[in-house]
């Protein structure tokens, strides 16, 4: 199965080349980057070095010779490549946000006009498998989003308000450095940011919608002083109280074939590097902890892109997938 990145000189795009190492039957034909054409893969991303021969090379979209593309360039971007591909029958996994939401709730959220909207299956896998398998065109969640619906979704019917605070490793804002980004400005530190504004708030309250609930959603982000990683403490509050052992039961029978999460004491290293989502539940009767970890460039973006993949194509859904955690 021959497969095109398109953005593969940034984190993502050198996150799917890693994962995709391990894949039965993808092969990495062609990795796109304006800045480096011509230059190496391996000299950008040197984990890669002996995994690849490839080069870098511009965006041609008309010339890409793949089955599959990922879409790992950001958001506004995606939305100029996404339809040429499919129109030439390449099946499409876009990483960005642009077919995330309704178009008024995208223009909304991200303040600029959508040029080629269409519809698309939301696709965190544990939620919507259905709408993924045999699909040509797939829009992967946001990692915050990921985390978090992830933590809530057993109980959210359930809910009249569900409030999320996130912890995010600093690999989430992209390869591109800023003054936020900056090492004296985020080691040795933590902060929080958009308190109540982040776009990806808007995911949030559409999952909670498409899992049958009316619960107010709120969510704060923190930068925290580490490369991956996302943990969510999710504070559930119910409509009446219920106790642990039914949260639990809960959780239990709603992930049961759920491969990728697990139930554990959720920290980022047990997670880091692997495409799980680890979920910790307690009942106070009528609020509800969930606090769940991803890696938010495994489970939270190239990861999940390649679970989706493989329902797109009929393929193992763990398949390239097989990594554990990297603790310590
Ligand atoms: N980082 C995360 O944790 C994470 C999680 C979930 C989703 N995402 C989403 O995944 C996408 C990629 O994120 P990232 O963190 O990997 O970003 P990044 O590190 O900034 O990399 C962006 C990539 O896109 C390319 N690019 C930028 N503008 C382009 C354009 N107009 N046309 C073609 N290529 C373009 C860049 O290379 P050139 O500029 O050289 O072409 C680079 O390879 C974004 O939409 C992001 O929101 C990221």
């Amino acid at each position: 199965m021959k497969i095109a990145i398109i953005g593969a000189s940034g984190y993502a795009g050198g996150e799917l080349i890693r994962l995709l190492v391990h894949h039965s039957t993808a092969d990495v034909v062609c990795a796109t980057s304006r800045k480096l054409a011509g230059t190496p893969l391996d000299q950008v991303h040197p984990q890669l070095k002996g995994f690849t021969s490839l080069n870098f090379e511009n965006p041609e979209i008309d010339a890409i010779d793949a089955d599959v593309a990922f879409l790992a360039v950001p958001h506004t971007a995606a939305m100029t490549y996404a339809g040429k591909l499919l129109s030439r029958g390449i099946k499409v996994v876009d990483l960005s946000a642009d077919y995330r939401l309704p178009k008024e709730i995208y223009e909304k959220a991200y303040g600029v006009p959508h040029t080629d909207y269409f519809p698309a299956p939301y696709g965190i896998p544990e939620i919507h498998r259905k709408d993924c398998i045999g699909a040509k065109f797939v829009s992967n969640p946001g990692c915050f989003p990921t985390g978090a619906t992830l933590a809530a979704a057993p109980l959210a019917r359930y809910a009249h308000t569900v409030i999320y605070d996130s912890k995010t490793g600093v690999s989430g804002a992209g390869d591109n450095p800023s003054a936020t980004t900056h090492y004296p400005n985020v080691g040795d530190n933590i902060g929080p940011y958009k308190l109540t504004s982040h776009r990806h708030l808007a995911e949030m309250k559409q999952e909670l919608s498409h899992l049958g609930s009316a619960a107010k959603c709120y969510f704060t982000p923190h930068l925290v002083p580490v490369n991956r990683g996302i943990l969510t403490t999710a504070h559930i509050l119910l409509n009446e109280p219920m106790d642990q052992k039914d949260v639990e039961n809960l959780y239990r029978d709603y992930y049961k074939d759920e491969y990728f999460v697990r139930f554990q004491k959720p920290s980022l290293a047990a997670v880091r590097g692997s495409n799980f989502c680890d979920i910790m539940v307690e009942s106070e009767g009528s609020r509800v902890v969930a606090v769940s970890a991803i890696d938010n460039l495994v489970k939270g973006a190239s990861g999940q892109a390649i679970q989706n993949m493989n329902l797109m194509c009929g393929l193992k859904e763990q398949d390239g997938l097989m990594h554990p955690g990297m603790l310590p």
